[in-house]
């Protein structure tokens, strides 16, 4: 019996699960199965995106009859060659024999290579465009993500990209279809990283090139061939994949991988996680005869660090560290952090020969210390591993341990005297931060942002309490910023700054409609560049926030300088008139910041500017 999912109006799901599979394309296991996604489009014509592995192929061809609904089939539009993908495509061409395929020339070739026939194929090429009725789809050559013909389509009518393997995830759809019907985070966002570095992990640049065409796109939901469809939150998935495509952690930590034959070398690696533990830093540990591979290549793609310890065996590495080292080497892993740990009870060769590959990888820093050990960790150890874990920790900032000292050494001093005015020594710069929700697009000025780390790439922001943007950061978690240039008039911060977005829209008059990915709007004018974020942390501060956030995309507008907080006070904000055109003589305090008149003596010491929210240290005497 059929069993299919409504996508969108115009197009149904017909691809099926499969919980029997044991070992995907012969090495990944997938203890949670596979989906197989395959797509109808329904317009004045009808078309299939891909088709379904063999195995499973019979109920997608139920499938196929029923969201046909007596309908014909007129197209196939072939993707991606793969058998998982293309393995009914014989089976379908008997049963619809007039049916076109639509695919590139080197998918012509292929088919030839799988199947002993020919097809008469319409042969489409990077930006062609074919029109269904309705819809026009437009083909993008996605080569080696992950076989050299593959391409994926852009419906502009419905504004949703079909990824073919991009953007797909192991686990079969238990019922669900959307990502944003089950805990992606929790319950997938692994078995996505797994899909993603062990099966196009080695094709990075590759990767980054459809990032890059796809980033030009409008894409309102993504449809892979493999796992949930996206119709929100794109930025989720999208963010990860800018880090896994250009070998970037996802988070400080370090990942242990050791290979134990009698325990020694396991307590060795136990005792480098706990010295690194009693540091602050995170650690996963992987017995790399247990842990199947590609869940420990997935591993060594989200963290920073990874720890190799191996045992020799037969005058080499442990077999299965062995694998897993060229397993690694083959994806082409990146932009890390390693330390070695060798053992052998008479002629330890496993560490030299464990650097030895790592350093064909690019830009690896492997510690210059490999910790031997002859059978059983001694003494001597226990200090070259801690020199190991302090070496480690030293990379991380937030790391328990000598900062730690240094930062109440520095409170202490810091209680003799505070002078506000030392704050405006700062180099701040002024920045627009935007967030959306719902169909509400607001934005504010700060001049609080930072960036704390490169790998994950971070950036923190404090937001007083009392503006608008605040509380939509709160409730959706993402945010743009865009950074001010010198080009910016004062009105622009009078716009953003002045008024608050409760009871004025902001974008009202703005002439184009300007968005990142995440969907929030940018300043594509008087600014240089732009910081989408998604926020990973908040802290209380009471009358601000900080948000702490991952940077999911950024891209610069223009080589204008940035504006400082100094540029804005000597160029952009008015200067205050001679005493006598101003405020009557009144008595009173102007806000520095915005120009606000409190008018009356003394201003009280909790005084908040109600046009800009700065406190009463910065306003001056009138
Ligand atoms: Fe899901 Fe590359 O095939």
């Amino acid at each position: 019996m059929h069993c299919t999912k409504r996508i969108t109006d115009d197009l149904i799901w017909v691809g099926v699960n499969d919980r029997r599979l044991a070992m995907f394309e012969g090495v990944y296991s997938v203890p949670d199965g596979v989906s197989y996604n395959s797509y109808l489009l329904l317009d004045e014509k009808t078309v299939l995106f891909d088709t379904v592995d063999k195995a499973v192929s019979r109920r997608f061809l139920e499938n196929l009859v029923f969201a046909l609904d007596g309908r014909q089939l007129d197209y196939l539009i072939l993707q991606h060659m793969e058998p998982d993908h293309s393995a009914a495509l014989e089976e379908l061409l008997i049963r619809y024999p007039d049916i076109k395929i639509v695919c590139n020339a080197k998918t012509q070739i292929m088919t030839g290579q799988f199947f002993d026939f020919d097809i008469d194929a319409l042969i489409v090429k990077e930006g062609d465009t074919f029109s269904t009725g309705k819809h026009t789809l437009h083909f993008v050559m996605a080569p080696m993500v992950h076989w050299p013909e593959v391409m994926v389509t852009y419906d502009s009518t419905d504004k949703i990209l079909f990824s073919a393997d991009g953007f797909g995830t192991f686990g079969a759809l238990n019922g669900a279809i959307f990502a944003d019907e089950v805990d992606f985070n929790a319950g997938y966002m692994n078995e996505a990283r797994r899909y993603y570095t062990n099966i196009v992990g080695k094709y990075g640049t590759q990767v980054q090139a459809l990032l890059g065409k796809a980033s030009s796109l409008d894409i309102k939901m993504i449809c892979p061939l493999h796992g949930f469809v996206w119709r929100r939150d794109l930025s989720d998935i999208i963010s990860k994949y800018v880090l896994w495509s250009s070998y970037q952690p996802e988070e400080n930590g370090v990942m242990i991988a050791y290979a134990s034959v009698y325990g020694n070398t396991e307590n060795a690696a136990e005792i480098l996680a706990c010295q690194l533990r009693d540091r602050g830093v995170n650690t996963v540990m992987y017995d790399v005869s247990v842990t199947p591979a590609s869940e420990i290549i997935a591993a060594a793609f989200k963290w920073s660090h990874m720890v190799f310890a191996s045992t020799t065996y037969n005058a080499g590495i442990f077999v299965s560290m062995e694998e897993l080292i060229n397993d690694l080497v083959a994806h082409n892993i990146q932009n890390r952090t390693a330390a070695i740990i060798e053992n052998g009870s008479w002629a330890a060769t496993s560490g030299g020969l464990i650097r030895g590959k790592l350093e064909k990888c690019k830009n690896i820093n492997i510690l210059d210390k490999v910790v031997s050990i002859k059978s059983g960790v001694k003494a001597a150890q226990l200090s070259e591993l801690e020199a190991v874990a302090e070496a480690i920790a030293a990379d991380f900032p937030t790391a328990a341990g000598p900062r730690a000292g240094k930062t109440s050494e520095a409170a202490a001093v810091g209680a003799a005297a505070i002078d506000p005015a030392a704050m405006f020594k700062l180099s701040y710069g002024l920045f627009v931060l935007t967030a959306k929700d719902g169909e509400k697009d607001n934005g504010c000025i700060i001049n609080t942002t930072i960036q704390i780390t490169a790998t994950p790439l971070r950036i923190s922001i404090a937001v007083n309490k009392a503006n608008y943007t605040h509380d939509m950061i709160v409730k959706t978690g993402v945010f743009n910023v865009s950074i001010l240039d010198t080009s910016a008039p004062f009105k622009v911060f009078e716009h953003f700054g002045f008024h608050s977005g409760r009871d004025t829209d902001k974008f009202a008059d703005c002439e184009s409609d300007t968005r990142t990915a995440n969907g929030v709007r940018y300043l594509p004018k008087y600014s240089n560049c732009v910081i989408a974020a998604k926020v990973c942390d908040s802290y209380d501060y009471g009358t601000h926030t900080i948000f702490v956030a991952d940077v999911t995309e950024s891209f610069i507008l223009s080589k204008e300088p940035s504006v400082t907080y100094q540029y804005y006070f000597d160029n952009i904000k008015p200067k205050p008139q001679p005493a006598g055109q101003t405020a009557d003589k009144k008595k009173g305090f102007v806000c520095i910041i915005c120009g606000y008149v409190y008018e009356g003596e003394p201003l009280p010491e909790d005084f908040i500017c109600p046009l800009c929210k700065h406190g009463a240290a910065d306003f001056e005497p009138l």
